[in-house]
């Protein structure tokens, strides 16, 4: 953030980015639900050069019972980037980032898991990011939606997330890595489309008031084209191709 690399050519001059996308182009996503054969629901996301997968385990008992609540179930998630995810090797211990990303995304999903329905209980969720471009975070909260549906976990709706941002004073919809270190703004966008409810906006950057509104809408139709992709992630392994 903050033009880091300032000799990097965010866009061109007929509004190509770094990676050859228009501006309100996402990168190529692949979704798959399901793979993981002791895990209760799974899923694997391809999102550019992202790849994460998650495995979700539950409703199950909460151990130390303490952590328990008798009104209702508990969401735990567990964002972990595998230490060769990244160029720069990623020291194996929680980060600070690492326990950040872990509770907005949490935070993100809960009003999407109808959690009322298992007091008691506790539903897992773990993410491992195997190689990192930017934007994990929302490759990850769109993963773990899935996972959680292939899991059986009764749903409001699922959480679709993508990022908007700003490079060369231009609103854009999925950042890139490249985009995110050099770019001017990066706001991550979690939305429940089918509600219409927005369940995870983040910040880093500045934007002005037209330029913050702008970014929250075109990360809301990126979050819906995402949305598609979940679906037919579901449906091509309950109804038709690609079961486990
Ligand atoms: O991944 P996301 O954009 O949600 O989070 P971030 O904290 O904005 O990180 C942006 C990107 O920086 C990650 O996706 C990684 O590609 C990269 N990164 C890295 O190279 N080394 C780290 N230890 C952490 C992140």
């Amino acid at each position: 953030m903050g033009g880091r690399d300032a000799t990097m050519v965010l866009l061109d001059e007929n509004g190509i980015r770094c990676d050859g996308r228009k501006i309100d182009e996402p990168r190529r996503i692949m979704i798959k639900a399901g793979g993981l054969k002791n895990a209760d629901g799974s899923a694997y996301i391809e999102f550019g050069n992202n790849k994460i997968l998650v495995g979700v385990f539950g409703p199950r008992d909460v151990h130390p019972k303490h952590m328990s609540n008798t009104d209702t179930g508990i969401l735990r998630v567990r964002y972990h980037m595998e230490p060769f995810s990244v160029d720069e090797r990623k020291r194996p211990a929680p980060s600070r980032r690492e326990i950040e990303i872990s509770k907005v995304i949490k935070e993100a999903l809960e009003p999407a898991v109808m959690l009322e329905k298992f007091p008691r209980t506790a539903v897992d969720v773990f993410i491992e990011v195997l190689q990192a471009d930017g934007g994990t975070r929302c490759a990850a909260l769109t993963a773990a939606s899935v996972a959680l549906a292939d899991a059986g976990i009764p749903m409001r709706d699922m959480v679709a997330a993508i990022a908007a941002g700003k490079v060369a004073d231009t609103i854009i919809l999925d950042v890139n890595n490249e985009e995110d270190q050099a770019g001017q703004a990066d706001m991550p966008v979690g939305y429940m489309p089918s509600l219409e409810k927005i369940t995870l906006l983040q910040l880093d950057g500045v934007l002005t008031p037209e330029e913050y509104k702008k970014c929250v809408d075109v990360g809301v139709q990126g979050c819906k084209v995402v949305y598609e992709l979940q679906k037919k992630a579901l449906t091509d392994k309950y109804f038709g191709k690609g079961g486990d």
